[in-house]
């Protein structure tokens, strides 16, 4: 076992640095530890957005590097003098994985597996596989703790439980220091408009009918993307985590009705937005964890109000449409009509 780590000086990989979480996490990173190094490998997919990283752009002690994390060679060089490597990369939205689940097979697994290789070539401090609560499948009561069974329903889920059991095993197996996390639902700032909430909001302020799958009396646990990127460092700077995995919560269920009422009463929309569509295949009924084991390695308890973090979340999409419109006027486009068109 091992002392947590002093990241003030670290060099850290962040992949995926380009996307949602990846991207909070580098401004998380540069705020916190102005004097780590940090270096993002992104392979830019339609999820990852350089606009994302603009104002981080020009610091010393950050790089961006263009590349796949199944390229050994590209792998190799970004990773080379690094401390840490927290991999977000990955493919993310399940109703592109019902669509065509190859892409998600390749990154979230066989990607998993060439980082996890050259992490015990260099010999790095600290991994961290950023995995999902989606790998227990759905919760339909009480809440899954780490010893839960992995009983993904979807593509994207079951191919994260290949990189997630990868990173235990380079553990048991290699003594690589890796550690799981499972968070729940994220939202926040910068969320490609493609997912629940940024989707409503940005069909909203365009009073366009927000789709909703089914009943929509799905539940989802979410917590404000900030909260998890603070659990993650926690989780570095902790001693003993290595070889562990564990859920990361927001202690916020809610329902997809719920979500949009609170979407439409925040943009003082009417509710004649909502349409009841065709239900996603396996559609997961509800997530729950139980994140005790997280409060007791770190203390980690998630800090920002559901209510307020939606709020603020919901302005800044509003305040930030020089972000959204380019994105939904380009590939998404096609995405949404092939999607939503017939539904
Ligand atoms: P995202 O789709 O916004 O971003 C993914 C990023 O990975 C993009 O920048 C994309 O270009 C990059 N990428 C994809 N394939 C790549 C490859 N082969 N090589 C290099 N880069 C590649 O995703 P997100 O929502 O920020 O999720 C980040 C991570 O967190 C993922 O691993 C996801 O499974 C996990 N996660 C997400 C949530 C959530 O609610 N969003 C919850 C739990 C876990
Ligand atoms: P999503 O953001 O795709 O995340 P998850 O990976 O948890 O499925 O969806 C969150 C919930 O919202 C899920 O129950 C599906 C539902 N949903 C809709 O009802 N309509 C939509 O257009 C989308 C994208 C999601």
């Amino acid at each position: 076992m091992a002392k947590g780590l002093d990241l003030s000086a670290a060099h850290i990989l962040v992949t995926g640095g380009a996307g949602f979480i990846g991207s909070n996490f580098v401004h998380h990173l540069r705020r916190e530890f102005p004097g780590a190094r940090v270096t993002v490998l992104d392979k830019l997919t339609y999820a990852g957005n350089l606009a994302n990283l603009d104002s981080v752009k020009d610091d010393a002690g950050y790089r961006f590097l263009k590349g796949d994390i199944c390229d050994r060679d590209r792998v190799a060089e970004a990773m080379r003098d690094c401390d840490v490597v927290v991999n977000f990369a990955a493919e993310t939205h399940v109703d592109r994985s019902i669509e065509n689940a190859q892409e998600f097979l390749l990154t979230d697994t066989v990607g998993v597996f060439v980082l996890l290789e050259e992490a015990r070539r260099v010999g790095v401090k600290r991994f961290v596989q950023v995995s999902t609560d989606e790998v227990y499948g759905e919760i339909l009561s009480g809440e899954a703790t780490e010893e839960a069974p992995l009983l993904a329903r979807n593509p994207y889920a079951a191919s994260k439980i290949g990189g997630d059991r990868l990173a235990y095993a380079y553990f048991a197996t290699y003594g690589v220091p890796t550690i799981v996390t499972r968070c729940s639902n994220n939202f926040g700032p910068y969320q490609f408009p493609e997912k629940l909430i940024p989707l409503f909001v940005t069909n909203a302020l365009e009073d366009k009918p927000l789709p909703v799958y089914g009943s929509g009396k799905n539940v989802r646990d979410w917590i404000h993307v900030a909260d998890h990127c603070r659990a993650i460092v926690a989780l570095l700077e902790a001693d003993d985590t290595e070889g562990m995995t564990f859920n990361i919560a927001g202690g916020n269920e809610r329902s997809v009705l719920e979500i949009a009422g609170a979407i439409l009463a925040h943009l003082k929309k009417p509710a004649t937005l909502l349409t009841h569509v065709t239900d996603r295949p396996g559609h997961d009924r509800r997530y729950a964890i139980d994140a005790a084991r997280l409060a007791r390695a770190t203390g980690f308890q998630p800090s920002v109000p559901f209510e307020k973090g939606i709020a603020d979340t919901i302005d800044w999409y509003v305040s930030r449409r020089d972000w959204w419109e380019p994105i939904r006027t380009g590939e998404f486009r096609h995405y949404y009509e092939r999607t939503y068109g017939s539904r």
